[in-house]
């Protein structure tokens, strides 16, 4: 999809049900990245090291827009430093029934209770072999539904073993609120044994070197994200992303807040999820005091929206949401407003 086909098409697509609009828009997206896209030419000043790689930028696209990464080529001409792929379970699954995706658009929100659908880890691995140069990409892991929780680490372990290698980053996803017992995880008694488990995996597999992230949610207790950050640091992980979707319906405006409750379970993203997204990685910057880097993600939707999240002390930003609602033509819009900055 290019910039100019997507303002032409957008009255339309935010006339259909949203997950139909998303099929319609990756169906253009696949067509139009087989021809030579004009690539947004990047200024060099906001090429950034982070994790031990070289990002051509510090914009990311994050985890769940391109789960099987289909338009990693498009993601790149739009400028986009990285992309954040899946999340991707062992095996394939279908996902939650739809209706799953809604959209607020006065309001920059959107709902989803998608429940990790993926063509699995094998075929995405397998499309990953053909990914372009020059643009980082991470691989986003996820346990299937049917996999108990105390058995969360095999699925972890078995994605990995595909994904891992076609990567330059991993993030686990331990944050979405639409698998059953996910966000449990969390819990540090969980989250100290996933954590020393995949990092075991790593090195058998050689591949120490590469960074591997942990993904939170909004929702966490103060008390409990400090717990977190602290078994964080202590397994050897390389950094931490925040922030997921919220299950908190306290976001939405009064006027809207019945519509939002009627579409039923689900995570919310966008504008809204903006502060509480920040008062979390405030916290968990003020507790990490520079021992491991965080990547921001939550509510962004603007060049100073992404250049506070990095005065802040994120090494990189990650959006989803906004670029549903103002289109493809928003990375260059945020890249320009970043390059003004520091240049
Ligand atoms: C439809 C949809 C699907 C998502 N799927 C995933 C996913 O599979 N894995 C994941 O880690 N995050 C997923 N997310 C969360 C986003 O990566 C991001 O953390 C969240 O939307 C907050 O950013 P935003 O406000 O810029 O959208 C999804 C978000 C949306 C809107």
């Amino acid at each position: 999809m290019t910039v100019d086909s997507y303002n032409l098409i957008r009255p339309l697509l935010f006339g259909l049900d949203a997950e139909r609009a998303h099929n319609l828009a990756f169906w253009a997206g696949g067509w139009a990245q087989r021809f030579p896209q004009p690539e947004v030419k990047l200024d060099q000043t906001l090429a950034r090291e982070a994790l031990g790689l070289r990002f051509p930028s510090p914009l990311g696209l994050a985890a769940g827009l391109d789960k099987g990464a289909r338009l990693l080529p498009l993601w790149k001409s739009l400028g986009f430093g990285h992309v954040e792929i899946g999340t991707v379970t062992p095996r394939p699954q279908a996902g939650n029934p739809r209706p799953r995706l809604f959209r607020l658009p006065s309001e920059g929100l959107i709902l989803n209770r998608m429940g990790f659908n993926s063509e699995g880890a094998d075929v995405v691995a397998a499309r990953l072999k053909l990914r372009p140069s020059g643009l980082i990409v991470g691989g986003n892991l996820g346990k299937n539904k049917e996999t108990p929780e105390e058995k969360a680490l095999d699925d972890y372990v078995a994605a990995f073993r595909h994904i891992a290698p076609q990567v330059d980053y991993v993030a686990l996803n331990v944050s979405s609120p639409n698998t059953p017992g996910l966000r449990n995880l969390q819990a540090p008694e969980a989250l100290k044994p996933l954590l020393a488990g995949m990092l075991a995996v790593r090195k058998e597999m050689g591949l120490e070197a590469q960074p591997l992230l942990l993904k939170l949610a909004p929702d966490l207790a103060f008390e409990d994200l400090d717990a977190i950050v602290e078994v964080a640091v202590a397994s050897g992980i390389s950094g931490l992303i925040a922030t997921n979707t919220t299950l908190d319906r306290g976001i939405v405006s009064d006027a809207n807040r019945p519509k939002v409750e009627a579409w039923g379970a689900g995570g919310l993203s966008g504008k809204g999820l903006a502060p509480k997204a920040r008062a979390v990685r405030l916290r968990i910057l003020e507790r990490l005091q520079g021992r491991l880097p965080l990547v921001a993600c939550g509510g962004l939707g603007s060049a100073p929206d992404v250049a506070q999240a990095l005065e802040d002390g994120a090494v990189l930003a990650q959006i989803y949401s906004a670029l549903i609602f103002e289109g493809p033509g928003l990375v260059k819009k945020i890249l320009c407003g970043l390059a003004q900055k520091s240049g």
